[in-house]
């Protein structure tokens, strides 16, 4: 077993043993990668204030997230294609997360459908929803998320369309991978994700394969974003959503005020400030810098959650003192399951969470709910002053 010690070491592992096809799926951008390297440097612009001679005895970073418990306050995000980063992704990842007591978000592009992770796990998960044309599809999928006990619904709003990658274009992304001779030579230096991979059943998009009329290519993720989802998405289709689904709701991917108040006014319980990891909006602000302006437009009124940059828990402290209060990890934890299945969870998890604890109480708290702005030093125009 190597020693891993942070959230790169995992990467490391991962890029050697998952097929370069998702691995690039997984490590990209849109166009030039600006706001997905702005993401993660941001978060290096904001320093944390040390405190010292402190009771650091009993510390705690449980908290709720939509009136859930948690141990931490970082949720598994959704990911499309999990299940083809190791095999049955979706499910290692889920019981990685009920067993340390985080949620876990099922993505509706996942390998594993929302039937298969129910039956493999024991406590609730949230289903993330993109928005299809097929009407008939969101109502069966909103009762199917209802029928497996999901305890909330992500509706994810920025993905209309799909940014681009360039890379994805380039390799022919699709599940299963298509066979090139390209292909293929990178996956027979990948045995153990081969073998894996033989051994299961689940190989294509589990959601939405057998549940959506005339899949011209079932396999083609770009195809489905292109022909299946709804361009013409707004707020008006997001309060029928809300009426379909009377559970707790979650809207995620607003990066601007404006339209986090248009999420308040749908009802839903709490925004997940987020520009998709940097995959959408090249040149977009990165979510941390955008935080500051949603908190005060709505901080008072709704849950404010962040995603997109975390690699540590320095990184969620920072989130959480700057006044959100969840969190969640993207790519942090599929570098863990590429690595070592849901050992690999598990360990990003571990990582992130001492990490959390333990710059916590560096900063003088014990209690993960009570931090707050004053630990922090933000540079004079982090978060304002554009024109
Ligand atoms: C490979 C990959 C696939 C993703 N698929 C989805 C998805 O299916 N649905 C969704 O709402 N967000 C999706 N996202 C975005 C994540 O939910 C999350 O917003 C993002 O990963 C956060 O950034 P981070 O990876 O830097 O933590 C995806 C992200 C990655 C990296």
């Amino acid at each position: 077993m190597p020693v891993i010690t942070n959230i790169d070491d995992l990467k490391r592992i991962y890029r050697r043993r998952v097929p370069r096809m998702f691995y690039d799926y997984c490590e990209s951008g849109s166009w030039t990668e600006q706001t997905f390297r702005a993401n993660t440097s941001d978060f290096s612009e904001i320093l944390l204030r040390q405190r010292v001679a402190i009771d650091m005895a009993g510390r705690s970073t449980a908290s709720q997230m939509i009136g859930q418990d948690v141990s931490m306050p970082v949720a598994l995000a959704p990911v499309g294609l999990t299940g083809m980063q190791s095999a049955d992704g979706e499910i290692k990842a889920a019981r990685a997360a009920e067993k340390f007591g985080v949620p876990y978000t099922l993505s509706t592009m996942s390998i594993c459908s929302i039937e298969d992770v129910a039956e493999n796990t024991s406590k609730p998960f949230w289903l993330q929803v993109y928005t299809l044309l097929d009407d008939d599809y969101m109502q069966r999928l909103f009762d199917r998320a209802k029928a497996a006990k999901c305890s909330a619904a992500v509706i994810t709003v920025d993905l209309q369309m799909l940014g681009q990658r360039h890379k994805d274009i380039k390799n022919g992304l699709s599940a299963p991978p298509k066979l090139t001779p390209r292909s293929v030579a990178n996956m027979a230096t990948k045995a153990r994700w081969g073998l894996e991979m033989l051994r299961t059943k689940r190989r294509s998009f589990g959601n939405i394969v057998g549940h959506v009329k005339a899949v011209k290519d079932p396999r083609d993720l770009s195809y489905w974003t292109n022909e299946a989802f709804d361009q013409s998405l707004d707020w008006d289709r997001i309060r029928q959503f809300r009426k379909m689904w009377d559970g707790p709701l979650v809207i995620k991917g607003i990066i601007d005020p404006r339209d986090a108040r248009e999420a308040l006014n749908v009802g839903a319980d709490a925004i997940v400030v987020s520009n998709h990891g940097g995959r959408q909006l090249d040149g977009a602000l990165s979510s941390i810098r955008a935080l500051p302006q949603i908190l005060d437009a709505v901080g008072d009124k709704i849950e404010v959650h962040l995603d997109s940059g975390i690699r540590s828990g320095q990184d969620v402290l920072k989130a959480l003192a700057m006044g959100a209060t969840g969190t969640y990890i993207g790519r942090a934890y599929i570098y863990g399951l590429g690595a070592m299945g849901e050992a690999g969870v598990t360990r990003a998890l571990e990582v992130i969470h001492k990490e959390l604890d333990v710059s916590m109480a560096f900063c003088g708290h014990r209690d993960i709910r009570k931090v707050d702005r004053d630990i922090l030093m933000i540079p004079k125009g982090f978060s304002d002053g554009w024109q």
